[in-house]
């Protein structure tokens, strides 16, 4: 197979973790080839833009992209490029696993749950947002449609097919969200009934977060919408020990968007010493995609294997004494082996 996907290096820890992620990519040797793009201040410093027009039309044209950490700058009413690659090509559904590795100070072992949340709509749609010339009430819209509520259900319960999973939650609130929630969960019991082989619960948000700390093993597959999405999927990282290995991916109908969910660190930039993890098993899940399942697994294990084995070559933050560099060719050794 051969396949060219758009490659973002990224800012601050970006360029060095997507160095350490190709380097595993390559000694795969699946035939994978990048086509550099900018995105993010390296952008603004030599196109003027945070997000080039040419960086959106090879994302367009390989329709699959990896995507390091971008610096949003604070201030000067830039918007989010992350929130704007959303928009612009409707990259509906966030896949968030989180998995246990070895080695890691973590509450639980043996974690295994993907978040499948809404991107597009919801309580995040910035519309609406108006606060009263008195400074005293401030409103905003929650928008949700049986189409994209549709989409999202059908691609949790899609993912849990093709993953061989069990069971899939929908998280909602409308018990008091009566109308932008109730449809979300009208619609995910209609289309649970199509996948009779896949178990299907509801569960409301608030004990959802409780559950999830007391007896997280019950959890396979989440679906929800946008707002309960990103905060659960984060409290889902933190169950496997933060966002260092937490890999996320943006798919939509024409481009899919893979990429860790943690920032650009700019207070460790340039030392080396960055976890090129959650990057890697951004690619991994890239593979998956791909169709390249089998190289998707085998970079899982060889991160597993490494951080069980090779204590000296992995990151001080996940108490190694090595490098994103060592980190990243031990992996590779694995991959070929
Ligand atoms: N997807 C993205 O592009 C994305 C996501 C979040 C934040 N950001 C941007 O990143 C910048 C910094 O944000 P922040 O400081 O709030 O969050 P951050 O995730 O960059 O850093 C938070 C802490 O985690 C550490 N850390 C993060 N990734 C690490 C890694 N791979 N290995 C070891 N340690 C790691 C950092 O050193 C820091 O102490 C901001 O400009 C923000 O807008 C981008």
């Amino acid at each position: 197979m051969s396949k060219t996907i758009a490659v973002i290096p990224g800012d601050g820890i970006g360029p060095e973790i997507m160095t350490a992620t190709l380097r595993v990519l390559d000694a795969l040797d699946c035939g994978l080839a990048y086509d550099f793009v900018d995105a993010g201040m390296v952008a603004l410093e030599k196109h003027g833009d945070l997000l080039p027009q040419v960086t959106l039309e090879k994302i367009a044209e390989h329709q699959v992209a990896l995507k390091s950490p971008l610096t949003t700058p604070v201030g000067g009413g830039f918007t989010s490029i992350n929130v704007t690659l959303r928009r612009h090509f409707d990259l509906y559904a966030n896949v968030r696993p989180a998995i246990s590795f070895p080695g890691t100070k973590a509450r639980y072992e043996n974690i295994d749950i993907i978040t499948v949340r809404e991107n597009t709509e919801g309580a995040y749609l910035s519309e609406g947002q108006t606060l009263s010339e008195d400074g005293e009430t401030a409103q905003s819209i929650i928008r949700n449609t049986r189409k994209g509520s549709s989409r999202i259900v059908r691609y949790a319960f899609e993912l849990a097919v093709k993953k061989g999973r069990k069971k899939v939650t929908a998280v909602h609130k409308a018990n008091i969200m009566k109308t932008s929630s109730g449809l979300f969960l009208n619609v995910a019991r209609e289309i649970a009934k199509e996948y009779p082989q896949i178990e299907f619960n509801e569960m409301i948000v608030d004990n959802t977060c409780m559950q999830l700390v007391m007896n997280p093993y019950q959890f396979d597959v989440i679906v929800t919408t946008n707002l309960f999405g990103d905060i659960l999927s984060d409290l889902c990282a933190g169950l496997v020990g933060g966002l260092g290995l937490a890999p996320g991916a943006n798919i939509g109908e024409k481009a899919a968007i893979f990429e860790a969910v943690h920032g650009s660190a700019p207070d460790i930039a340039g030392k080396g010493i960055a976890n090129p993890c959650a990057l890697l098993l951004a690619a991994a899940d890239m593979l998956d995609h791909l169709g390249l399942v089998e190289q998707g697994t085998r970079v899982r294990q060889a991160i597993r294997d490494t951080m069980a084995n090779d204590r000296e070559h992995v990151t001080p933050d996940v108490g190694g004494t090595g490098s994103t560099q060592s980190f990243g060719e031990a992996i590779a050794r694995r991959v070929k082996a």
